[in-house]
């Protein structure tokens, strides 16, 4: 009994410190921009801010399972499910800080940016694919969608790829960095090899 109360206190107090760290940072960085503390060019800081908020959610996510299954801890994906919702809510304000800081909500100027721009383009596909993760992971449509649901889920691997090629495309000369994420989505894939394969039997 008592070893069940200290593990439902342990979920309780990681998902509250989940929720406190997320959503600060989040509302630390639009109080900064709002008071112009964000230096010369605070759309840059707020649209890297963001989209690397997502990205390194979407990655931690991610590498939960592995970690879980290495450690044996089946404890941590209680968290998974939070984590990769965190990383939906990041992506927005990132697609949100872009249609009203770049294009100011010119929705003609936005669908051209998405057919003009690869980047845009490819980091579009990725977040229809975090959306439609975000929708079904409400427990009743998760009931409903029985096995289509892990299906579905799996594309969760092919955003990462998504994100790492619109992260890469979108700096002009620094590539260290976007190299670096798209080799570490490229290895928690490796990681899922098994399944991966048994997918295209
Ligand atoms: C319609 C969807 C999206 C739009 C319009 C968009 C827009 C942008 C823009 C304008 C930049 C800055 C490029 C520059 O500095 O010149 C950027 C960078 C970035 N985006 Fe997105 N993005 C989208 C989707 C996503 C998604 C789904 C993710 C992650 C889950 C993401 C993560 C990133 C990252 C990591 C960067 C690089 C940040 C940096 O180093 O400055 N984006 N995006």
């Amino acid at each position: 009994m008592t070893g069940k109360l200290i593990h439902s206190q342990v979920i309780f107090s990681t998902k509250f410190l989940i929720h406190i760290v997320s959503l600060f940072l989040l509302c630390d960085l639009y109080y900064q921009a709002v008071n112009d503390r964000l230096g010369a060019d605070p759309v840059e800081v707020v649209l890297h801010f963001t989209g690397i908020g997502a990205f390194n959610l979407l990655l931690l996510s991610l590498t939960i399972s592995p970690l879980a299954q290495y450690f044996k801890l089946p404890l941590l994906l209680k968290f998974r499910r939070l984590i990769g919702l965190y990383s939906f809510v990041y992506v927005l304000c990132h697609l949100l800080s872009f249609l009203a800081f770049e294009v100011q909500f010119d929705w003609h100027l936005f669908i051209n940016e998405v057919i003009e721009r690869p980047y845009i383009t490819i980091g579009m596909l990725a977040i229809l694919i975090m959306f439609s993760l975000a929708i079904t992971s409400i427990p009743l449509i998760k009931r409903e969608m029985g096995r289509n649901w892990q299906k579905l889920h799996n594309s969760v691997y092919l955003a990462s790829l998504l994100v790492g090629l619109h992260f890469y495309w979108s700096v002009k000369s620094e590539i260290i960095e976007p190299s670096m994420y798209i080799g570490i989505s490229l290895t928690l894939l490796y990681c899922r090899k098994k399944k991966i394969i048994r997918w295209f039997k």
